[in-house]
Formats: C-alpha cells, sequence, structure tokens
C-alpha cells in the first residue's frame, strides 16, 4: 500500500516537474517572442544585432548590460543619457513600461548569444590620426610668429619655429604631439616654448631687413633654409640633435671675407655647443674659415 502511493506520489511529482519546466519554457519563449516583437517595432529602427547604425549594435549592447544588469538597462531606456558625441540621443522607451523592457533585454541577450559584431563600429571608434613621420615640416599656426613661420616637427616632443619673414629661427617649443591652437591659448603657449633667440640680429655683417630669403628645400624631411644678403649666401639646415629636445643648425656660409661674431643670446634652459669657433658668453666668434662651414648643438636642459 505504502509502496503504491509512494509511486503515485513519485510520479505526480514527476509529471509536476515536467509541468513546471515545460510552462516555464513556455512563458520564456513566449517572453522571448514578445520581446523580439517589441524590439523589432520599437528598437530595430536604430539599432541592428551586428552593426552600429545609428545607435550600438545588440552586441554591443548585450556587453554593457548582461543579465545581471537588467536594472541599468531599465534605467538608460526610460531616460536614455547622451555618450556617444557622433550620434543622435536616444529618444526614452518609458512609454512601454517595466515588464515590455525587460522583455526586450532578454531578448537582446538571446539574440546575441555567440553573435560576434561584424561591421566596424565606427560610432564608438575615436579617430585615430595617421602616425605621423618625423621629422617633417608643416605651415601652422604659432603664436608670436608670423604667419610665414614653419614648423619644423623633429618628433613627437620637440619642435622648432622658423620664419621666414625675419629669416630666422623662432623658438623651439614642446609638441608633445599637440600644436598650438588659436590665439586665446598665448599664455599656455607661452609655457610650451623651451628656448627662444633674443639677439636684435644674428648676423653681424648683414642686417636681417637686407636678407632675401629663399625658400628651404627639403632632405630626410627635415628642412635646409636659403637666404642670402648681396654676395653673402647662407644655408642652414636643422635635424634633430643628439637628445630628443635638442637640434642641430648646421650653417654654410659663401661670399663672406672676414670672420664673424655671431649673437646667440636666448632665452630658456639649454645648453648650446658650437663645433667650431670661441663661444663667450652667449657670442660665437669664428674665423672667415670656421664661418663657410659651422653647426651649432642646442640641447634642453631637463
Ligand atoms: C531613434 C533611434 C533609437 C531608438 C528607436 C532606440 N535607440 Fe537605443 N540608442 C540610440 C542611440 C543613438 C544610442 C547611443 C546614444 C549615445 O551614445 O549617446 C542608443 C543606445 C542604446 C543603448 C546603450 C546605452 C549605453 O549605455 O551605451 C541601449 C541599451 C539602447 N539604446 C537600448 C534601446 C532599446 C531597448 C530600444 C527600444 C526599446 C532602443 N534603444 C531604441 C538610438 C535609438
Amino acid at each position: 500500500m505504502i509502496s503504491e502511493l509512494n509511486i503515485v506520489l513519485k510520479n505526480l511529482l514527476l509529471a509536476l516537474t515536467y509541468a513546471y519546466f515545460f510552462i516555464s519554457v513556455g512563458i520564456f519563449a513566449n517572453e522571448l517572442k514578445q520581446g523580439e516583437k517589441l524590439y523589432n517595432d520599437n528598437c530595430a529602427a536604430c539599432h541592428r544585432v551586428k552593426s552600429f547604425t545609428v545607435g550600438p549594435s545588440l552586441v554591443e549592447i548585450s556587453k554593457k548590460y548582461s543579465k545581471e544588469k537588467e536594472k541599468s538597462f531599465l534605467n538608460w531606456t526610460n531616460n536614455p543619457g547622451k555618450i556617444n558625441p557622433k550620434t543622435i540621443q536616444m529618444p526614452a522607451m518609458s512609454h512601454l513600461g517595466d515588464p515590455a523592457l525587460k522583455m526586450v533585454h532578454k531578448y537582446v541577450l538571446h539574440a546575441t548569444k555567440s553573435v560576434k559584431e561584424t561591421k566596424s563600429r565606427h560610432g564608438f571608434t575615436p579617430f585615430k590620426r595617421p602616425e605621423p613621420k618625423y621629422p617633417y615640416v608643416k605651415r601652422s599656426y604659432m603664436p608670436f610668429a608670423s604667419p610665414a613661420a614653419i614648423a619644423v616637427v623633429l618628433n613627437d616632443q620637440f619642435s622648432l619655429s622658423w620664419d621666414a619673414s625675419i629669416k630666422r629661427l623662432r623658438y623651439g617649443f614642446s609638441t608633445a604631439n599637440v600644436f598650438f591652437s588659436g590665439e586665446s591659448a598665448l599664455d599656455k603657449a607661452e609655457k610650451l616654448i623651451l628656448y627662444k633667440e633674443t639677439s636684435s640680429q644674428f648676423w653681424p655683417f648683414i642686417n636681417d631687413e637686407q636678407i632675401e630669403y629663399q625658400g628651404y628645400k627639403l632632405k630626410d624631411g627635415t628642412p635646409t633654409f636659403m637666404y642670402q644678403a648681396g654676395n653673402i649666401h647662407i644655408t642652414e639646415r636643422i635635424i634633430q640633435g643628439p637628445k630628443v629636445r635638442s637640434f642641430v643648425r648646421q650653417f654654410t656660409v659663401k661670399g663672406s671675407n672676414s670672420g664673424a661674431v655671431i649673437d646667440l643670446s636666448h632665452d630658456g634652459n639649454v645648453t648650446i655647443m658650437p663645433n667650431k669657433g670661441v663661444l663667450e658668453r652667449n657670442q660665437l666668434t669664428l674665423t672667415e674659415k670656421e664661418l663657410a662651414q659651422f653647426s651649432i648643438t642646442v640641447t634642453m636642459n631637463d
């Protein structure tokens, strides 16, 4: 008797378990179906499973809003914020109600099971500049220089401003990959300047005014500036120095029939090393022979 009752009870339990299982699967399947419909009617205009369209893909969404994050999913859909500046703000979906939104969430998770995003997530990938090759020369707005100034970008940390209007190097500045922008940032820009020439006259034998600028030619990315005053022809090549924040100016002077004292006065904590002549209190004395070809290495002191 007892064992028969036991068997009946066992079967009943089993039946109940099955029933519960099938009913719950049924409910779940039904919820998914409803979720899918709700999604198609209310979200699919802007969201796709695998790719970014107006809004992020469902794959992307399911990563951020996993099963445990149902509450944040409801928070967002009821009251969306603004994250990606490249797209519109999502309209609120609060009119659907939380039970419906929960079904959409279930559907989103289900639809993205083992699905990988295919198309590029263009809306979410920040624009990357192509890696610049150093050194290079560029016309660029630079404060305290004329519009004719040319930037000699030696590397991602240090650049020079060579001003064609005064036919002279003006200053060296810290680039750190960011160029000066806008007059509004003048005081900020001033802090970036690490070295500045202050002599009123660089070449003693020719007045800056008399110098005729003849342009520059490029070799290995760095410029050789060419200028002339009367019979005197000067070329100045600028190349990377031995340290990140250092540069070498290689000069040739043709047509001078004397030596010269070159004024290297400057602002900035630097070390100046000429390869020829005598340097004393920023005055570089060169004989006629030395003047014909010499170089100056300027290195920022850390
Ligand atoms: C009119 C277009 C549009 C509709 C319709 C729309 N969305 Fe969005 N959704 C967006 C946009 C655009 C974003 C990205 C917003 C941003 O980054 O500022 C977004 C982002 C999301 C995010 C991600 C938020 C985050 O934290 O990154 C979720 C989740 C989301 N939507 C869910 C839904 C659901 C669910 C529906 C439908 C019930 C829906 N969206 C309907 C446009 C839409």
